[in-house]
């Protein structure tokens, strides 16, 4: 690794001393000068804390920082674009429509779409698993079908589909987890029989495994299934091609992948898209309408009623053309090289009563790592890591029927992106054995 500093250009007035602002200068100093780079390019890591900590931010599997260019993209387009879509004729209500239908473009590239109207805005990933719910799923399932997901999913790909069974009186089913959380597949033929969804997660959000769509998703289809895939925690963190994992829908969140908050998107081949009622009805997702009766817009439009959320759609775009400069195949090997990193520094804490969850070979999962130490609770655990400025989740990370099968109360769980370093692993165990000491362990 070559060695390089990025100058820090600002003294803070919680810093007089500087020693924040030399504590981030000496968390690049073994850094590439790609990763210096990128750190700077996210204003919020040259703030230190409240406490006057560097921050070290390891919850991005619950939302990502936001780099420079998608703030100034949402502050652009409000100071110089601001109308309403698909409505003015005026130049300026054009120029607004065409921002925000680019940036669904730049999405459709982004994950490989045959066809841009493929894409869907939704709020968010919920809401794009809702909308298939919904929509395909009430139009599609009756008693005698089944739903088969996983034991893995986030409750978003777990209670829509338990209230679509209670609806439609078909039968949901389970691919088990094993003890490390990896999906146990001997079964999968059995499982699928009578299946008309396949609902699964590509990465668990609590632990990190990585679901083997290449295998599951042929097998889906050629029992007549088809496969929607929460793709929240591996759109941001890993090239996603929905082409060639022929995925039926796919589900992401923007404020997971340097986006902001409020806007996220559901992928769905045409065909099935074509074929499904409107999930919510109003403004803009009409065709013609009389008193009687209403006639629908052409895909995308007919599943996005009412004014869209303009402004972080078109920052979404600037989040995508961020990460497709600096590479999803590097943003994918840099997690995977820090996993590893983690998982081999943490092990020195075991005697202490470290607990890791999850798959043990960093290429079996993404940058995700839930983990307990002794008996202290989570929230405490967590609590004591945000005095020293690292920030992790506690708790059960929305899958609390996962929690329970595994008989975890709750975890810590340290997430990477492309921003984090070796040098955030490092504080992270400092912190731990802080907390180690504080509760006399070991
Ligand atoms: N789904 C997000 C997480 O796992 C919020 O933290």
């Amino acid at each position: 690794m070559s060695v390089h500093q990025q100058p820090v250009h600002r003294q803070f007035e919680s810093d007089p001393a500087g020693a924040v602002a030399e504590a981030i200068r000496g968390s690049m100093i073994d850094e590439t000068p790609k990763q210096a780079r990128i750190i700077a390019d996210f204003p919020i890591l040259a703030k230190p804390t409240s406490r006057g900590k560097r921050l070290v931010y390891l919850d991005s599997a619950a939302s990502s920082q936001k780099p420079r260019a998608v703030i100034d993209a949402l502050v652009h387009y409000y100071e110089n674009d601001n109308a309403n879509i698909h409505r003015g004729v005026y130049e300026l209500a054009a120029r607004a429509t065409d921002q925000f239908e680019a940036a669904r473009a730049k999405v459709a590239r982004f994950v490989n779409a045959a066809h841009t109207e493929e894409i869907i805005w939704t709020r968010n990933t919920t809401e794009a698993i809702n909308l298939v719910s919904f929509s395909w799923g009430l139009a599609n399932l009756g008693p005698g079908d089944a739903i088969l997901t996983t034991q893995l999913e986030h409750h978003s790909n777990l209670v829509p589909w338990q209230l679509l069974a209670a609806k439609t009186g078909a039968e949901l089913r389970f691919i088990r987890a094993d003890a490390q959380g990896v999906l146990v597949l001997d079964d999968l033929d059995t499982l699928l029989a009578g299946v008309k969804l396949v609902a699964i997660t590509y990465v668990s959000n609590t632990i990190g495994s990585i679901a083997p769509l290449e295998t599951i998703v042929p097998r889906a289809h050629a029992a007549g299934a088809v496969v929607l895939v929460d793709a929240a925690q591996s759109v941001p963190h890993m090239p996603v091609d929905v082409q060639a994992l022929d995925v039926d829908f796919l589900a992401a969140s923007g404020h997971k992948m340097c986006g902001p908050t409020g806007i996220g998107f559901l992928y769905g081949k045409r065909a099935l898209l074509d074929a499904m009622p409107p999930f919510l009805t109003g403004g803009d997702m009409i065709k013609r309408v009389s008193y009687e009766t209403t006639s629908y817009n052409e895909l995308p439009w007919k599943f996005e009623a009412g004014t869209s959320n303009i402004a972080d759609a078109i920052a979404l775009g600037a989040a995508v053309d961020y990460l497709t400069e600096i590479g999803m195949d590097w943003v994918r090997d840099h997690e995977r090289r820090l996993t590893a990193y983690a998982l081999e520094q943490l092990r020195a804490l075991e005697p202490r009563g470290l607990a890791v969850y999850g798959p043990r070979n960093a290429g079996d999962r993404a940058g995700v790592i839930s983990f307990n130490l002794g008996d202290i609770h989570a929230h405490d655990l967590a609590s004591i890591l945000d005095i020293e400025g690292v920030c992790v989740r506690a708790g059960h990370h929305c899958t609390m029927p996962l929690m329970e099968k595994m008989g975890w109360p709750a975890t810590a769980r340290a997430s990477f992106y492309l921003y984090n370093t070796e040098a955030d692993v490092d504080a992270l165990l400092e912190a731990l054995n802080k907390a180690a000491e504080i509760f006399r362990l070991a």
